[in-house]
């Protein structure tokens, strides 16, 4: 399995921090941004990894992640999106390095608590199709949003008004090669964007979605409040624990 590190679009929720920076090279806690996902991959025994980066100051990444030795990676792969046109659209940039193999898409503002090797590891059992996560959270609105039917997730619904359930769809996503063809498809949202969750939609319209609940706290960091709030986690428990 393959890893990929979405670290473009353009931060603008983070104006001005991000005027002149890109938001994944902000300050967490100790370490900038994108290290917590890309250690999250390597607790998960991932050792192939692209960073998808774009909008500013994108050869920093370079400088900072190099060529991955500081990871304990053999390389690091590196590309770049133009403009901010959503999530899977810098997803699809990574079609060429997936190469056939399965893959597990990590936000690059997205930290979580504990290592993700447990899913990852029943991802690799499943044999194909599609697997996400999901966390209870206080704010849903603010996230894709699952729609339960029992067990079983019938639909997800991007940041809903009126959110079917308490959980989010955390940005840890493992996808079959199939999923460039599905992006193919997609139409852009109302908000202009190539989203994941049509993806998602997808692989559960067709029955190859499945899910688990998320251990530990997880937390995105490209709001003011979020960014705040991990680094106050991150400060107190550490991230990507075994
Ligand atoms: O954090 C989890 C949530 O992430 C999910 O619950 C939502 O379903 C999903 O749509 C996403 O929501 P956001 O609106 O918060 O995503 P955001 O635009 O902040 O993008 C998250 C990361 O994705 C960002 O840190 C970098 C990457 N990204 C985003 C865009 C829009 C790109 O690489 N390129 C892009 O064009």
């Amino acid at each position: 399995m393959k890893g990929v590190i979405l670290a473009g679009g353009l931060g603008t929720r983070l104006h001005p921090l991000t005027k002149v920076t890109n938001k994944h090279l902000l300050p967490v806690y100790r370490k900038p941004m994108i290290y917590y996902p890309i250690e999250a991959m390597v607790a998960a025994g991932i050792r192939d990894v692209l960073v998808v980066t774009g909008g500013n100051s994108a050869g920093d990444f370079l400088k900072l992640l190099g060529n991955g030795s500081d990871f304990g990676l053999p390389t690091m792969n590196y590309t770049y999106q133009e403009g901010e046109g959503g999530i899977a659209d810098a997803l699809r940039l990574a079609r060429h390095f997936a190469d056939d193999d399965p893959i597990c898409v990590i936000l690059g503002d997205n930290i979580f608590e504990m290592s993700v090797k447990h899913a990852v590891d029943d991802y690799r059992k499943q044999g194909g199709g599609a697997r996400i996560l999901l966390k209870e959270v206080p704010d849903p609105e603010r996230f894709g949003v699952p729609v339960l039917d029992g067990e079983k997730v019938v639909r997800i619904e991007e940041k809903p008004k009126n959110p079917q359930s308490q959980y989010a769809v955390v940005g840890l996503y493992m996808f079959d090669p199939h999923v460039f063809e599905v992006i193919e498809t997609l139409q852009p949202s109302n908000r202009g964007e190539l989203e994941i969750t049509d993806v998602n939609n997808w692989y559960i319209d067709n029955g190859k979605m499945s899910w688990s609940v998320l251990d530990g706290w997880w937390t995105d960091a490209g709001t003011f409040d979020s960014l705040l709030r991990a680094s106050q986690l991150v400060a107190k428990t550490g991230a990507n624990n075994a």
